[in-house]
């Protein structure tokens, strides 16, 4: 259900918050596009004018054609007509350049149309577009090695998938066969994909079905220290703490033992006493960028181990560097995961995924025949080469640590200026608002964007929130 949408006209600019009211727990999903003059473009517009009754054909294509669930989640009272994109900038059919700062969720990651990861893609589309992972291809064994370069010991076993939701199957099942185990615990207000498996994972109403799907699976209280029972002014590994009092001792997080205590209880009562696995995502995504107290995943990760559990970090948003600090979202909390999963930002927007686990896990998984056609394919592992050849050549991560905590920072002021902003939190360019009254904005533009763009964005969302505020 759409319960606002803010239009707010300018003489030199247009800023358009969409807020889509998705559940009572509060998932509410921010696209805002920021709208610059295209004479500015850095690259050349091929302009496609759709006017009139062209524009309402497609907006009747869309929603005839096109799932309605999907539709209810894109749907503006003017929709965008996107065309075109290069960088962190988008424009519409109508040359209208919008700085994205969505990046189509956390997908985009080292920017639209890339020149480097553009022309990696040209080259190999000329070369061989398709084989499957039963042979031995140069591409697919070089990239693996690639990607297993990012991790620690003993993550060194690579599965490539086409999506978020396929890694996070293949994680279930891997996780299964492991242990032996069948239950598996996520955190409430988690999203880790829509499959008939992973939608038992994904704790949130409006993504569930009236049908039977996601067998044994639990879901847990999120330790969310700003909407939580608990919560302090110390608890998240952020530039910005909840405005909530704390008389915690340095080193000993109240909230963090509450929602221990929480996950022991789902222990003591909701699942048998030998469980398979334990998903979460580093920071949460969908959920609005929802950090845990500090110590949080460690003490769980040890607790869903003695439960002859494995761990498992979705890193489908968080990872490739989007939090700054670290490369993987989960080395900010300071564990090593048995299974990391990951998808959108490893091919810039290029359908990919993959799940990364030990050689121990992997072997349990060799007793039965495991095949995906396209998982592993030629075009996507040179994109995906070349994605993170980017990130290291565009310093990519530094931008993201630099760029995001300044706009966290900003962020927060406005936050301290206006009543309605309750909530200012992430790391890097995983940034939630969350306004007051349970609606949260989330920021996750293209990893490229410059401090100029982080300022130009919060004049407008000062500008926005001012204009709000007056005329309610
Ligand atoms: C954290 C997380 N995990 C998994 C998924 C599912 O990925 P996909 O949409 O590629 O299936 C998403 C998608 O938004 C996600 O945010």
């Amino acid at each position: 259900m759409v319960v606002n949408q803010l239009f707010f006209p300018s003489s030199s600019f247009v800023f358009t918050l969409q807020l889509i009211y998705r559940s009572i727990m509060s998932e509410i999903s921010l696209q805002a596009y920021l709208y610059r003059r295209a004479r500015d473009a850095p690259v050349q517009f091929q302009s496609r004018k759709i006017h009139g009754k062209s524009r309402l054909l497609l907006v009747h294509l869309a929603l005839h054609y096109v799932i309605a669930s999907v539709i209810i989640v894109t749907y503006y009272k003017k929709p965008v007509f996107i065309h075109q994109g290069y960088m962190q900038w988008l424009w519409d059919v109508d040359g209208r350049r919008y700085l994205d700062l969505f990046a189509g969720v956390a997908t985009v990651s080292v920017g639209h149309c890339h020149p480097k990861v553009t022309a990696a893609a040209e080259q190999q589309l000329k070369k061989l577009w398709h084989t499957t992972n039963i042979y031995v291809y140069p591409t697919l064994h070089e990239y693996c090695e690639k990607l297993a370069s990012h991790f620690p010991d003993p993550l060194k076993v690579i599965y490539l998938t086409n999506s978020g939701s396929e890694a996070n199957d293949l994680a279930i099942l891997m996780a299964r066969l492991h242990t032996g185990n069948y239950d598996i615990i996520s955190l409430r207000g988690s999203y880790h994909g829509g499959s008939p498996q992973t939608i038992g994972l994904t704790s949130n109403a409006a993504y569930k079905y009236p049908v039977a799907s996601g067998f044994g699976c639990t879901n847990t209280m999120c330790p969310d220290v700003f909407r939580g029972p608990w919560g302090g002014s110390h608890c998240r590994d952020s530039p910005v703490q909840t405005i909530r009092e704390c008389t915690c001792a340095q080193g000993h997080c109240m909230a963090n033992q509450q929602y221990i205590a929480q996950l022991k209880e789902t222990f003591a009562t909701s699942v048998p006493n030998k469980i398979a696995a334990f998903f979460g995502e580093p920071i949460q995504g969908v959920g609005g960028a929802v950090q845990y107290p500090k110590n949080y995943l460690k003490e769980a990760y040890k607790l869903v181990r003695e439960q002859g559990g494995i761990c498992v970090a979705d890193e489908v948003q968080t990872g490739f560097g989007r939090t700054g600090s670290h490369f993987w979202g989960f080395q900010g909390h300071d564990v090593i995961p048995d299974m990391v999963t990951m998808a959108k930002g490893i091919g810039n927007g290029f359908p990919m995924g993959a799940v990364v686990t030990t050689p121990e896990i992997a072997a349990s998984f060799s007793k039965g025949l495991h095949f995906n056609t396209f998982g592993g394919n030629p075009l996507a592992c040179a994109v995906a080469s070349s994605v993170l050849d980017t990130i290291r050549e565009d310093d990519t991560q530094q931008n993201s640590l630099r760029v995001g905590t300044y706009l966290i920072t900003e962020l927060a002021k406005l936050r301290d200026k206006y009543e309605i902003i309750g909530d200012v939190r992430g790391k890097g360019l995983q940034i939630g608002v969350e306004m007051v009254r349970d609606k949260t904005f989330r920021i996750k533009p293209p990893m490229c964007i410059t401090k100029e763009d982080a300022d130009f964005f919060v004049a407008v969302f000062d500008k926005s929130v001012r204009n709000y505020m007056e005329k309610r």
